[in-house]
């Protein structure tokens, strides 16, 4: 079996970011929203994103880990490794995310940052594994729907591998990639969807 194969190109994903930059700068006119990024995977989405929105957005990020192994196990109680730099009291903020799985890390920080009184609280996330919700979550800016399938690259990692990959690609053999971390090298190698079809290394083995 393939270990894994391109779910968004760079193409898709720069475009889709556009689109969402523009949406953020249109109802937002006039306004200087603090978008608040969640270390370490939503830094690349955030780096495109920021400078697709024509207006003088603010940024800060936030560092978080779960008390479990996972969100699941800790029931999405998370531990405030760093804290936003400044007060969000009265300014219109976007969360900024890289994928939301089962709903409850941001559940957990929107209920921690709406308690610091915002103006507005909005969220903005590239990927959407709706079929692993387990809390609702009201996303105004989403990217894609993505399916239930690990994914790296674009700022996801894998053991903090691959998030230099500019595009997207789903994972269907784990433990291969667990067995052999660098399983998807030629991917970073190849750069883009296209060499890597042209190449014929869309599904390193
Ligand atoms: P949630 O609390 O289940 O929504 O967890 C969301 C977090 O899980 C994300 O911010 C990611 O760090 C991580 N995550 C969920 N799915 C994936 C994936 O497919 N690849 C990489 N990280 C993921």
């Amino acid at each position: 079996m393939p270990a894994a194969a391109i779910l968004f190109s760079e193409e898709q994903i720069q475009s889709r970011v556009a689109d969402l930059g523009r949406a953020i700068a249109r109802d937002y006119a006039g306004r200087s929203p603090v978008l608040v990024t969640m270390l370490k995977g939503a830094v690349v989405f955030l780096a495109d994103l920021f400078r697709a929105i024509d207006l003088p957005v603010r940024v800060d990020f936030m560092s978080i880990s779960s008390y479990g192994s996972d969100s699941e196990a800790s029931g999405g109680v998370v531990r405030i490794l760093k804290d936003l730099d400044q007060d969000i009291g009265g300014e219109d903020v976007i969360v900024v995310e890289d994928i939301i799985d089962t709903g409850l890390t941001i559940s957990y920080l929107l209920a921690t940052l709406r308690a610091r009184q915002p103006a507005s609280l909005e969220v903005c996330a590239l990927l959407d594994k709706t079929v692993r919700r387990i809390l609702p979550v009201e996303i105004k800016y989403r990217g894609f729907e993505c399916p239930d399938r690990f994914v790296v690259g674009y700022g996801l990692d894998h053991e903090e591998r691959y998030r230099n990959l500019p595009l997207i690609v789903a994972v269907d053999d784990q433990t291969a990639l667990t067995d052999d971390p660098d399983l998807l090298a030629p991917l970073l190698a190849a750069r883009n969807a296209e060499k890597v079809e042209k190449t014929g290394e869309r599904t390193p083995s």
